[in-house]
């Protein structure tokens, strides 16, 4: 007997999830897409907007012939790290660092990006194709610290906003990319503050503890303050690296909005601005 239409779709729908839960079998290809080198005169300026300095640690995701974290141990003195799915890149790459005298510091592993932990990182710089770099970006918020950069060769780690962009145009470019076009952008790793916050502001703005909500996306962050029964809508949160400005609308005195001004270290928030204030994870 043949099925039915609707029996038909529900085989399908169950092939099609069998499939999507297939883990990966060991040797299946990757689509890494092209190998496309940065030039030279971009990896200067990628190190440039990352301000890269000699207690850098930088792992560059999808690293070709190394000539990123090479060219930061050659000029900054940067420790560096990368990982790239070809493997005679990256035999190519401890070659190019051998040679240029900075095996020492710089070391390149055939290994997934996906499956390179970024918790080390204090810079992570990118040259990928437009849907990877998306894909990066929670992996990146979830492992990197607060305060570590990442900058990005052309694509932008949406919906992430960056901090900075630059655009220039390199004709270098244009015989391996076809176009002379640059963009570049900078992105700082903000303190991960998303959840519920026990708080204690300063003692002429409330005597008992407040409660503090954070809601963190990487478009931004939003959040309140409960104090008893009051909610209040935050005007602003701020959180750059581990820096944290919050505006609690109208509890400022004459009707301004409070701004407090605070770094985060963990399972704590605190500062003296404009009196001193704490939030702790209750
Ligand atoms: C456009 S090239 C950039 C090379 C180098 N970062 C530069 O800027 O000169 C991208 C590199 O990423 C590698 N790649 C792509 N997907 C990867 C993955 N999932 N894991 C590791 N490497 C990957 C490719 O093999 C390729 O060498």
């Amino acid at each position: 007997m043949r099925p039915s239409a609707d029996g038909r779709l529900r085989a399908r729908r169950r092939a099609l999830a069998a499939l999507l839960a297939l883990p990966l079998a060991a040797g299946a290809q990757i689509d890494a897409g092209p190998y496309v080198p940065s030039p030279s005169v971009i990896v200067d300026e990628m190190l440039k907007l990352g301000a890269i300095r000699g207690d850098d640690y930088l792992i560059d995701l999808g690293s070709g012939d190394g000539r990123i974290p090479i060219t930061a141990a050659q000029r900054f003195g940067a420790r560096g790290f990368g990982v790239d799915i070809k493997p005679e890149l990256v035999k190519l790459a401890n070659e190019n660092a051998a040679r240029a005298g900075v095996a020492d510091k710089v070391r390149f592993e055939r290994r997934d990006l996906f499956e390179t932990s970024l918790a080390e990182a204090s810079v992570v710089t990118l040259y990928l194709l437009p849907g990877i770099v998306t894909k990066l970006v929670p992996k990146i918020l979830a492992e990197m610290k607060p305060g570590a950069r990442v900058v990005s060769h052309d694509y932008p780690l949406a919906p992430w906003k960056e901090d900075r962009f630059v655009q220039f145009d390199t004709p270098e470019k244009e015989p391996i990319s076809g176009t002379t076009r640059t963009v570049l952008y900078l992105y700082t790793v903000p303190a991960r503050v998303g959840g519920e916050w026990r708080l204690e502001l300063p003692p002429s703005v409330a005597q008992q503890p407040a409660r503090l909500t954070l809601a963190q996306h990487p478009m931004g962050t939003r959040g309140s303050v409960t104090i008893g029964k009051r909610v209040i809508a935050l005007g602003e949160v701020k959180v750059s690296g581990d820096a944290v400005r919050l505006a609690i609308p109208g509890l400022g005195g004459g009707g301004k909005p409070l701004v407090l001004e605070g770094r985060a270290r963990g399972d704590v928030i605190e500062g003296t601005a404009p009196a001193p204030w704490r939030a702790t994870r209750p």
